[in-house]
């Protein structure tokens, strides 16, 4: 079938075609993470010969892939912003437009006479990727990160034990922001990627994502209403809510958000493709 690591890639790619987009590159990332190299390697040496346990450990990953598992969750890692994620079917796999989340959040830290301790939020953590990002990237930020899933935790604690800054998150299972909310906790900054995806269009989608992780209900805007109704509370003077949102829900969520916060700054980030992403809120 293959022995070589090109034909391995030939053959996979052939097996991807129709099922992914990007067939190419994932037959090149799952035959990277089998053989614990990097791409370079592959792409330098495609006369470099398989063993056996190669051929067959990258054979099961491909039938998985074939079979319509997303790749990431076959390799269980996932590159995000400078970061590479461990990722489990109990998270939303980490996406590029939520790069834009922490692009504004390092922008507006850098312009801040910073407080010596920066208090952050991260709602609807997931993987950790927006929490362990920040926390890597603002050496003087102390972040909340907040669930509903406690799997989803599970893999948070592990990113932020790989990237070592465990003892500056803390994590906690709950819903939105009630926890700080009880505890009179306030922070600087409040991060949130939550579920935004509206009914309608969640049923005509293929998911492997945890459901949790994507319905925004209705209109899909449930939990940024919701998020909405606390933050006013959460958010210190000065502060900067970041909320990621779906494309086209821009005018009435900075609208919402608006009200919450009547004296407040309120802007629209578009991504790359000129779609409405990211409402950047400062207090
Ligand atoms: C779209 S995912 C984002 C994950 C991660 N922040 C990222 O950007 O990759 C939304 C996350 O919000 C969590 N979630 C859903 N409802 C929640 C709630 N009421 N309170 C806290 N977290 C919630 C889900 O479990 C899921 O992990």
């Amino acid at each position: 079938m293959f022995g070589t690591v090109g034909e391995a890639i030939s053959w996979a790619r052939g097996m991807l075609t129709g099922v992914s987009d990007s067939a190419g590159l994932d037959a090149q990332l799952v035959l990277k993470h089998a053989l614990g190299i990097d791409r370079a390697a592959l792409i330098a040496h495609p006369e470099r010969a398989l063993t056996l346990e190669q051929v067959a450990h990258y054979r099961r990953l491909i039938e998985r892939c074939a079979g319509g598992e997303p790749v990431p969750y076959v390799i269980g890692r996932w590159p995000f912003f400078d970061l590479e994620l461990i990722v489990t079917p109990a998270v939303l796999i980490p996406r590029p437009e939520t790069e834009h989340v922490i692009e504004a959040a390092l922008a507006w830290v850098k312009k801040q006479d910073v407080p010596t301790k920066l208090h952050i939020a991260d709602v609807g953590t997931g993987s950790g990727a927006i929490a362990v990002t920040l926390a890597k990237h603002l050496t003087q930020a102390r972040v909340w990160a907040v669930d509903l899933s406690a799997a989803a935790l599970g893999v948070a604690h592990q990113n932020a034990v790989r990237y070592d800054v465990e003892t500056r998150i803390v994590l906690i299972e709950g819903d939105l922001l009630s926890l700080l909310v009880a505890q009179g906790q306030q922070v600087n900054l409040i991060a949130a990627n939550l579920p935004y995806i509206n009914q309608e269009d969640l049923k005509a989608i293929a998911h492997h994502e945890p459901r949790l992780a994507l319905d925004g209900g209705p209109d899909g805007l449930d939990l940024i209403r919701r998020l909405l109704d606390q933050a006013p509370q959460v958010l210190a003077p000065n502060g900067l809510l970041l909320m990621e949102i779906g494309a086209g829900q821009g005018q009435r969520v900075c609208a919402l958000a608006q009200k919450a916060f009547p004296g407040a700054q309120v802007r629209l980030i578009t991504d790359y493709a000129g779609h409405d992403r990211v409402v950047h809120v400062e207090k």
